[in-house]
């Protein structure tokens, strides 16, 4: 890999990768790689959508770039067809590929696939931008919905790529394996060994030497506990309730904003329990709430008529179906087709979520009810139940 296979001082070395290639490859895999780490919450959206941006700008650079760049860089120079790609495959599969200087038949298809990919993800990107926050390039042109089904495209696509990236490292490692050629070195110098060079120096590295197959597995499975860290271990720690912020939710033209609290709604409605957030119950479980208030699960609760439709007003400008964040979603989409109720706590999916919980648990004193929300979901009165701030007090 990074040691044995050192060069003869002077060794012919020829031009592969020019430079803007080469700066495409890397600054892409830094965008790739900041967009990623940056894509948990809201908290870094901006610099999230900034790296997208680039990344696009990045993917438009270089297909005009496989039109006017070096020969190793033009698409006419690796896209190769269907009987050359198979028969490199064949005799890579036979562990005696030839060499190529530039792309192999096979990879070349492989780039296009990655260049579409990142095209393809940063435009679900923008219109999940534009129709869940408004905001980007496409502000405005977008439904809400759409934005919610772009962010699902985006999210599937994102991961397949890291899978690509991946399956993209362990061949680069693999070609090392078997041509005793660090390709990947070749990306950062843009050089590698003319073919008499290249022959000296494999014929002085023993054949076992040469197809360490130890090596080859202890690279490749490194390169995919990577991936699989980057899909599992997204950076998520806990959130900061004191500065985090209300969800979004959308008003009656359409635009995303962020919920304003009603003074009156928290004066009222969290006392007895903690703040039912609006955004966890429909319009119609909220008006039902708002309509029994003189027998509310067995006690009367007293209002004046002004600030009763306040609240209402207020409840509803925030219900599960205005709102943004993902427990909504789930709450109204496991609700289809049945009545309207007024316990969040009946709701199928906060039912099926809560179903490994001990009744005990509940009963605890830390905890005392399953409405006590606050008490294991610290954000509750935010609207914020994401999994890393659960916590079940003892
Ligand atoms: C006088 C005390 C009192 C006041 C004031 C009060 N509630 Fe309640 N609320 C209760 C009780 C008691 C329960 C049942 C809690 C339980 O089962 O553990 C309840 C339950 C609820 C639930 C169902 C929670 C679940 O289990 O899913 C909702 C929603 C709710 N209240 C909304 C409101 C709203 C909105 C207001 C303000 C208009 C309000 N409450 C004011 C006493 C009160
Ligand atoms: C005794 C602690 C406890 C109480 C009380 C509680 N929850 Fe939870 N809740 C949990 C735990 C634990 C999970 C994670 C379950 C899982 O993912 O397997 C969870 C998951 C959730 C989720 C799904 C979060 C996600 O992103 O997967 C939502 C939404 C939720 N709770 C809402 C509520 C609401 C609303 C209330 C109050 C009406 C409530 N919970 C009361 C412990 C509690």
């Amino acid at each position: 890999m990074w040691t044995p296979n050192e060069q003869p001082v002077d060794s012919l070395k020829i031009k592969v990768w020019d430079i803007p290639t080469r700066l495409f490859h890397w600054l892409l895999v830094t965008a790739f790689a900041g967009a990623f780490l940056s894509s948990h919450g809201d908290r870094f959206l901006e610099l999230h959508t900034s790296l997208g941006y680039i990344a696009l700008g990045l993917v438009v650079f270089r297909v005009l770039w496989g039109f006017a760049g070096n020969e190793s860089a033009r698409f006419s120079g690796f896209l190769r067809g269907w009987r050359k790609v198979k028969g490199y495959i064949s005799s890579a599969a036979r562990l005696r590929p030839p060499r190529y200087l530039g792309h192999n038949p096979a990879v070349g298809w492989v780039v296009l696939l990655m260049l579409a990919m990142v095209a393809g993800i940063a435009v679900s990107g923008i219109v999940t931008y534009g129709g869940e926050e408004n905001r980007g390039f496409w502000a405005g042109v977008f439904s809400f919905e759409a934005g919610y089904n772009a962010r699902v495209v985006h999210a599937l696509l994102a991961d397949l790529a890291i899978a690509v990236v991946v399956i993209h490292v362990c061949a680069a490692l693999f070609h090392d394996f078997l041509l005793s050629e660090n390709i990947i070195v070749s990306m950062f110098t843009g050089t590698k060994e003319d073919e008499e060079t290249y022959a000296e120096r494999v014929s002085h590295i023993g054949p076992h030497e040469r197809r360490s197959v130890l090596r080859l597995v202890v690279w490749m499975t490194a390169a995919l506990m990577g991936g699989l860290a980057l899909l599992y271990l997204r950076p998520a720690g806990r959130t900061d309730f004191l500065h985090a912020p209300q969800p979004k939710v959308v008003d009656d033209k359409g635009f995303a904003a962020e919920m304003k609290v009603n003074a009156t709604w928290l004066e009222e409605c969290a006392g007895c329990h903690n703040a039912f957030h609006p955004t966890l119950l429909p319009a119609e479980s909220w008006k039902k709430v708002m309509r029994g208030l003189d027998d509310h699960f067995g006690e009367a609760v007293e209002l004046d008529a002004a600030a009763a439709v306040e609240i209402e007003r207020f409840l509803l400008s925030a219900s599960a179906e205005r709102s943004t964040t993902e427990a909504s979603r789930k709450l109204l989409r496991s609700l289809k087709g049945l009545p309207a109720t007024d316990r969040i706590t009946d709701i199928p999916y906060w039912k099926a979520k809560h179903a490994d919980i001990d009744e005990q648990v509940f009963k605890r004193k830390s905890v005392v009810s399953q409405s006590n929300c606050i008490a294991c979901h610290p954000g509750a009165e935010l609207g914020s139940f994401e999994d890393h701030d659960i916590a079940i007090p003892e």
